[in-house]
């Protein structure tokens, strides 16, 4: 390294580099150091400076013969214009050509104004100027007369990781934040929450949430809100409103607001929804119910700022972040004409679709715990299952029998119920075994179940299903429902074999299954 010549670029001070012996001058008291030998130095001098320019020049070559000092004219019409004094370095920069492997650069900062030092951090970051920065400071008291003090930084090593790694943390923070805290187990919800992250502190574009009912689409637009306000990206608050209780005349008035007289009723007038969230977030909760009319009015408003509360004649305007959520297909609203494709394209910006709970069976465990906790906090008491319970309760809840159909909203449901009944706080056997009836019952009158002859039609045609005899229809159907629940033909085969298993009694379950299906012309993949 130190058999490269050193070369140092900087800017003439105009005010610090001026003045005589007695003054600390940056410039100069770079090439005043005993253990470090500059062998050029590349000063900007900007116009209208070259007399100082010149008596700097002199007096760097009397304490350091042996420097080169070469100068360049650089000229800033305003000195504190970011644009214009970037641009100006970055020129210069790349006339230089500086090559790493021939020279040992270094970026002194210590003189030019505050614009000027941050333009040349960023261009020695970006490696425009490639090479390490140089900071220079006056010597400390009592050692007058001798060189300053000097610190060489190099972005690229490891103390500046450090800095990176912070912002790694934050980013950590955030995402676990978004989770609720809950550490999810499942890659591609952990993938689309570090996604989310992402767009939440970078964009005020429009979000939109997909997903189920009760699939975390409110909580976490709250969620991304708040991270937004920590962020310090918006200021405003969070206004939330189910489209769905949006009807007719109200709900013009309730986003878009309107004037006193604006119709018989309006006795007093009314901001509106939109400019309630004027700096924050506006949460449009099923969105898909918004009516065309009001569709058209949201859609300009995101695109203009402005908007005409009802009865007005001048436009309103505000300037908020919209997030929308809906558990229908927006895509097939489209096409039926109860949704503007326009509004849609300007919505569908970034969006992100949250998985049912039953794609996240590795996320049950952790959300028991979370939920047990917070069930904890609310009613002040510990509650917990005894082991055998937990696995039960786990085992079922991760089993192709769970359709969590409401997903958390049911989750979290039922795991209430349990604390609520269980004796002394202790969730047992008997709890987890009549919730699981009770989940079981409720998803079963949720489901309009293909009857026999629909569902063997499905799979076997029309043909096959007269061979069949009724004896074997039932049985069969029901199969089929639990194969098509399973995520493997084993999985299938140990919940149809559930009992002989119990008593050791059947060795191989799904092979028994398989052997069935094949007695019927039937494959695991022809059911599913
Ligand atoms: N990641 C999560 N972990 C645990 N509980 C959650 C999570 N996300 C949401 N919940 C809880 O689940 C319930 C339903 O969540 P939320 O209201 O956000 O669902 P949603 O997708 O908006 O449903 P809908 O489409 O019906 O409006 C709430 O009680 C919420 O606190
Ligand atoms: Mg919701």
């Amino acid at each position: 390294m130190s058999s490269r010549p050193v070369v140092v670029c900087g800017l003439l001070g105009v005010n610090v580099d001026r003045g005589g012996w007695e003054r600390w001058r940056p410039t100069l008291d770079v090439c005043r150091h005993q253990d470090f030998v500059v062998d050029r130095f590349d000063l900007l001098v900007q116009d209208g400076f070259e007399k100082l320019a010149s008596e700097v020049e002199a007096d760097m070559h009397s304490v350091s013969p042996e420097t080169e000092v070469v100068r360049h004219a650089i000229s800033f019409e305003d000195p504190w214009d970011f644009e214009e004094v970037y641009a100006r370095l970055h020129d210069f920069a790349a006339a230089q050509a500086y090559d790493p492997e021939r020279e040992d650069l270094l970026v002194h900062i210590t003189t030019g104004s505050h614009v000027a030092q941050i333009c040349l951090y960023l261009l020695t970051e970006a490696h425009y100027l490639p090479g390490r920065l140089l900071q220079t400071s006056p010597p400390r008291r009592g050692s007058r007369g001798g060189p300053g003090r000097r610190v060489t930084i190099d972005l690229d090593l490891s103390r500046y990781d450090r800095l990176h790694a912070r912002f790694e943390r934050e980013r950590v923070e955030g995402q676990s934040f978004l989770k609720a805290g809950i550490v999810t187990r499942n890659d591609a919800f952990n993938e689309l929450i570090e996604r989310i992250e992402r767009v939440a502190i970078r964009s005020r574009d429009p979000v939109l949430l997909l997903g189920p009912t009760g699939a975390g689409k409110s909580e976490l637009a709250r969620r991304i809100h708040e991270l937004k306000r920590e962020r310090r990206q918006l200021q405003g608050s969070f206004v939330e409103v189910n489209c769905a209780t949006l009807r007719g005349e109200n709900a013009m008035s309730a986003l878009f607001g309107h004037v006193r007289g604006a119709f018989t009723g309006a006795v007093t007038e009314r901001p509106g929804l939109l400019r309630k969230a004027d700096g924050g977030m506006l949460f449009l909760d099923e969105i898909g119910e918004l009516g065309l009319d009001e569709q058209a009015m949201l859609l300009r408003a995101l695109e203009e700022g402005t908007f005409l509360p009802l009865g007005a004649d001048t436009e309103a305007s505000s300037r908020f972040q919209l997030i929308a959520g809906t558990n229908r297909d927006l895509r097939t609203e489209v096409r039926e004409g109860s949704f503007r494709l326009d509004l849609l394209a300007r919505i569908d910006m970034w969006t992100f679709d949250l998985p049912p709970l039953t794609d996240r069976p590795e996320d049950i465990e952790p959300n028991l715990d979370f939920e047990l906790e917070r069930v904890g906090h609310r009613d002040d008491r510990r509650v917990s299952f005894n082991r055998e319970a937990r696995a039960a309760f786990l085992d079922f809840a991760t089993g192709p029998e769970a359709l969590w159909r409401g997903n958390f909203r049911d989750f979290g449901a039922a795991v209430r119920r349990m604390a609520t009944l269980a004796p002394g706080g202790r969730i047992g056997r008997e709890t987890v075994r009549e919730e699981v009836e009770r989940l079981q019952l409720s998803w079963r009158g949720g489901e309009p179940e293909a009857s026999v002859d629909v569902l063997l039609r499905q799979v076997m045609g029309e043909e096959q299903l007269a061979a069949t005899d009724r004896f074997d229809r039932v049985q069969l159907a029901d199969v089929i429902r639990v194969c098509r629940r399973a995520r493997s033909l084993s999985e299938a085969g140990r919940l149809l074999f559930a009992a002989s298993r119990r008593r050791r009694r059947s060795s191989n379950d799904a092979d028994r299954l398989r052997k069935y299906l094949m007695r019927h012309d039937l494959s695991f993949d022809d059911v599913q």
